[in-house]
């Protein structure tokens, strides 16, 4: 059975200040996280001829998969990270300081929250829709480099979480995360890289 491998793009500057959204390039620890990504996908996918990697359209996922040699790079706006509208760019701190009306409506109900002019999670599940049809019609392994809340939503429906847990799931960065779907159901390994 052919593997989906998840993974975050690796640490962005906008991650080490606290920034959310954003295009920001990757740190330094990004940066050695590309290199031992490119090096774990290259020796698992060594016989996958027709495996892909498949990125958002942002920076810090193009550029934590330019490492990786030998597989055909797609980019997907669908797996852009969640849009935080007016937000986009500020820390939580920012945001609960200046607009503490959102951040508490965000905190009440973090799956319907939409940001102003921006996106709520049940908004990113939906524009999903198209990128889980076509992960579930590949026949070769996939590699999935994508963003904390987008990463959820995938997560969530192949393991099948429930809808309600999806913006609490622990998403670490620089952890891949390969899910098998076989015909006993869904099986899930972890490599914490670093
Ligand atoms: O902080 C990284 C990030 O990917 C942001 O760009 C994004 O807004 C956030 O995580 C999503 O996580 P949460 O829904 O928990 O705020």
């Amino acid at each position: 059975p052919r593997p989906i491998l998840l993974t975050r793009h690796g640490e962005s500057r906008d991650n080490v200040r606290g920034r959310i959204g954003g295009d920001s390039v990757i740190s330094d620890t990004g940066e050695l996280y590309a290199r031992k990504l490119a090096n774990f996908v290259e020796k698992r996918l060594k016989n996958e001829k027709a495996a892909s990697i498949w990125t958002s359209t942002l920076q810090r996922t193009i550029l934590t998969a330019s490492p990786i040699a030998g597989f055909p790079k797609i980019q997907w706006r669908a797996l852009d990270e969640i849009n935080a509208g007016v937000c986009d760019g500020m820390t939580y701190e920012e945001i609960n300081k200046n607009m503490p009306d959102e951040y508490e409506s965000r905190k009440k109900d973090k799956l319907r929250y939409r940001y102003p002019r921006g996106e709520s999670y049940l908004d990113v599940i939906q524009r999903l829709e198209p990128v889980i049809i076509e992960l579930e019609r590949q026949r070769a392994p996939v590699v999935v480099i994508s963003h904390q809340a987008v990463l959820r939503a995938l997560y969530a429906y192949f393991a099948d979480r429930p809808l309600k847990e999806i913006p609490h799931i622990e998403m670490p960065l620089h952890t891949i995360i390969e899910i098998q779907m076989g015909v006993t159901g869904v099986q899930e390994k972890r490599y914490k890289l670093m």
